[in-house]
């Protein structure tokens, strides 16, 4: 199967578990489960799902074991844009080429929304029947995806974040600030799917670590470059949103032409990570390339 072909089925899978965990629209509170759908099951690219499956391809784990992680990981996402774009943050109106969730919902259902999705993720994870895996491995999954999104991970890099408007940062602290906000949750969708095969060797597991690592800063850098270079129509979000907002990015630093090598040095260190990999992880391989040259 070419590229496209494995992503789209990955996509596909995804979108119809989150349709079963998200509660339906006629439930009530309807506008609140209408919010929650409005950002969770659209046109993203689904990015960490892809790597949930992706990594449980290279393992071997069966599908039915990711379908659960793959969701949690982008309710989790799913819930930070929606904050992420909120007036006391970005302030942005545009994403995925729709009004934005405060914009739709107004900025109460919005942040409730995001809260909603949050919660989801770690009912998924304590739920899922079809997620068979011992109470320890669930334990340590929860664990997981809690450290990657909690003020030691994404929240904790979207206040570095925030906290940098307008600061000159230095590349270490750029680089802090990217692999909290951004990097974590990329670096927990590729573990959480390894802690699901039971057998995994150590250094297979450190290999991956490492890949997530490289990949998860790797998508930041793109997206800060598309945020210079992305046309609106195709990034589905505001170009030049950074910018306006005086926010530290790679290209600000390293200019557009450093930014771009930055990216394609942490792809070549991704690909040796995987290395001692068989054929089975070349939908890693191939989804690390697509980070770094993606237009969207
Ligand atoms: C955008 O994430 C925010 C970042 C962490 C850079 P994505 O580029 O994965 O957004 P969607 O889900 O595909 O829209
Ligand atoms: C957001 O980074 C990272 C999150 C944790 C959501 P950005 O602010 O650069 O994401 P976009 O460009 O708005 O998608
Ligand atoms: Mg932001
Ligand atoms: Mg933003
Ligand atoms: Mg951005």
């Amino acid at each position: 199967m070419d590229f496209k072909s494995q992503v789209n089925e990955y996509q596909n899978r995804v979108k119809t578990a989150l349709d079963h965990w998200l509660p339906k629209t006629c439930m009530h509170p309807q506008k609140l489960h209408e919010a929650m759908r409005y950002s969770a099951i659209s046109n993203g690219k689904f990015i960490r799902p892809l790597l949930v499956y992706a990594t449980g391809d290279a393992l071997s784990l069966a599908r039915e074991q990711l379908d659960g992680i793959a969701c949690s990981v982008e309710t989790i996402h799913a819930y930070s844009l929606i904050h992420d774009d909120l007036p006391a943050m970005d302030d942005d109106d545009l994403r995925r080429g729709k009004p934005t969730s405060h914009i739709q919902y107004g900025e109460a259902m919005a942040i409730l929304a995001g809260d909603a999705l949050q919660a989801l993720a770690f009912y998924i994870i304590a739920h899922d029947t079809k997620l068979d895996v011992d109470s320890d491995t669930r334990l340590k999954m929860i664990n997981t995806l809690s450290l990657s999104c909690g003020s030691r991970g994404m929240a904790g890099g979207q206040a570095i974040d925030l906290l940098s408007i307008g600061k000159s940062l230095d590349i270490a602290q750029l680089e802090d600030m990217h692999i909290h906000k951004t990097g974590a949750l990329i670096r927990a969708s590729v573990i959480m799917s390894a802690c699901a095969s039971t057998n995994i060797p150590e250094s297979t597991l450190e290999h991956l670590d490492h890949y997530s690592k490289c990949v998860g800063l790797a998508f930041q850098i793109r997206d800060d470059i598309l945020d210079v270079e992305g046309d609106t129509e195709v990034i589905g979000k505001q170009q030049g949103a950074d910018f306006a907002l005086n926010k530290p990015t790679y290209p600000a630093l390293l200019g557009l032409d450093g930014a771009k090598q930055r990216a394609q040095e942490l792809h070549e260190e991704a690909m040796d990570s995987l290395s001692s990999l068989n054929h089975q992880a070349d939908m890693l391989r191939q989804i690390s390339e697509y980070i770094v040259k993606r237009i969207r």
